[in-house]
């Protein structure tokens, strides 16, 4: 088992770093020692989550890390993506939590011992509650308390970092989590998205300057997700509903950040919907960025509608992983190449792809053909972009293990490796197998 790549491709070359990729609330569980978090009071709300469970011991990863380095290292990846769960390294009243520090100062030791670079990711949804109780990312303050939660915790890491990433997917947290109401801490106001979304990229800016002024050495950037948007038809008014809605939930995140300024449909938002933005905020969220990290899983197809900018298409009888998301690897190569004709962009790395598929162990063998063929057709599609000009460092599985899939529990299993949740046993799926010997054999 591997995955195919063309002969010469830079995916072969062994500069091209190859990763797996986690998050705290969605592997630690260990929530005796730490803070609560949106997503602890989340899970507990009824009809939240699809199987009514939470993060109490998702793969116990507090206590199971030494184990899961291990896991990690026997894949013979170059790089590991986690986050930093904030209500684990910090106090109510804003000092460092030394036993919080410690643990994640442990795993950072133990991967730089293996030789395997650390990819950190300062806020991965799990906003600490009492920061919620006061407005959380609808109040600017919580901008600042970001930047100095970066500040302390950059200090006491010291040079152990190989990378920093701000945020993972503000799209989520803002438009899923304040407008939807779909993720913690379950708010349904546009307005409220689009004021999140402003403090969520504020706190981007704002913690850039401190790490690149307390560590200087390590790259630091940001990780957004992207699902392009195509049109149904190429009727002039599908095409333009396509593009309203491409502003919306991806240019809306990335625009600030290369060219400060929103996409041109922010003047379309109704005055009530419309963040409050102070001056000089646009210049903070600019911060120039060692590297992007981009997340991609599927597209969306939209169409025109009356009285609507658009509106999301099904695409029935399509191709679609076990979430149902559509498996169109060629929006993947788009994308990229989009991007990179549309912003300047520093060196991309891929900080997650990856497919849900209903997984079964057979036999101590978990045969995914589906997401062998999702990572097959994708890492392609990396490779098609390389071709065509775009700067691609390098791809990290999404995930290492199956883990607490947000909204949906523990239903949908993402991994390369098969978690048992019973006996807290891994499994290493012929995907990961696949991906194993691709690194190997570059
Ligand atoms: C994006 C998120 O960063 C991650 O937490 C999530 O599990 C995957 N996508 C799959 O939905």
């Amino acid at each position: 088992m591997n995955y195919e790549l063309p002969k010469g491709s830079r995916l072969l070359k062994k500069e091209f770093t190859y990763g797996v990729a986690t998050s705290s609330f969605q592997i630690e569980g260990g929530v005796e020692s730490r803070l609560p978090c949106i997503w602890d009071t989340f899970c507990a709300t009824p009809g939240k989550v699809k199987d009514g469970s939470n993060g109490d011991l998702a793969c116990d990863h507090y206590h199971l890390w030494r184990d899961d380095i291990a896991l990690i290292s026997s894949l013979g990846v170059d790089a590991y993506r986690l986050s930093i769960a904030w209500a684990r390294v910090m106090n109510q009243d804003g000092s460092l939590n030394q036993q919080g520090v410690d643990f994640y100062i442990g795993i950072l030791d133990e991967l730089k011992a293996k030789n395997i670079k650390s990819f950190v990711t300062l806020y991965h949804w799990d906003l600490p509650q009492h920061i919620e109780d006061q407005g959380g990312w609808l109040n600017r303050n919580t901008a600042y308390l970001f930047q100095d939660y970066a500040d302390k915790l950059s200090k006491a890491f010291g040079d152990r970092v190989y990378s920093y990433a701000t945020l993972n997917e503000p799209f989520c947290s803002s438009y899923l989590g304040y407008e939807a109401g779909i993720h913690a801490p379950g708010l349904t106001k546009k307005a409220y998205g689009r004021q999140s979304a402003h403090h969520l990229l504020l706190a981007h800016g704002l913690a850039m300057q401190v790490l690149q002024k307390n560590s200087p050495t390590s790259m630091n950037g940001l990780v957004l997700n992207f699902t392009p948007a195509y049109p149904l038809t190429d009727s002039a008014a599908d095409i333009r509903a396509a593009q309203l809605a491409d502003e919306y939930f991806n240019q809306w995140y990335i625009k600030p950040v290369f060219d400060g300024a929103y996409p041109d449909s922010f003047a379309l938002l109704a005055d009530e919907d419309k963040p409050v933005i102070e001056a000089g905020d646009f210049d903070i969220i600019k911060a120039p960025l060692d590297f992007l990290g981009v997340n991609f899983y599927t597209r969306t197809v939209y169409k025109a509608a009356e009285g609507r900018d658009f509106i999301e298409v099904d695409m029935v009888g399509a191709p679609k992983t076990d979430i149902g998301w559509e498996i169109y690897p060629q929006a993947f190569t788009d994308l990229l190449v989009s991007l990179h004709q549309n912003y300047k962009l520093p060196p991309v790395y891929i900080t997650e792809n990856g497919a849900a598929a209903a997984d079964q162990l057979d036999n101590g063998e978990v045969d995914d053909q589906l997401r062998l063929s999702y990572y097959q057709t994708h890492l392609n599609a990396v490779h098609q972009a390389v071709e065509q000009g775009v700067d691609i460092q390098g791809y990290f599985a999404w995930s290492l293990m199956d883990n607490f899939e947000w909204a949906e529990g523990y239903l949908k299993r993402f991994g390369i490796v098969y978690v048992d949740y019973n006996s807290q046993q891994r499994t290493v799926k012929n995907s990961g197998l696949a991906y194993k010997n691709l690194i190997s054999n570059r």
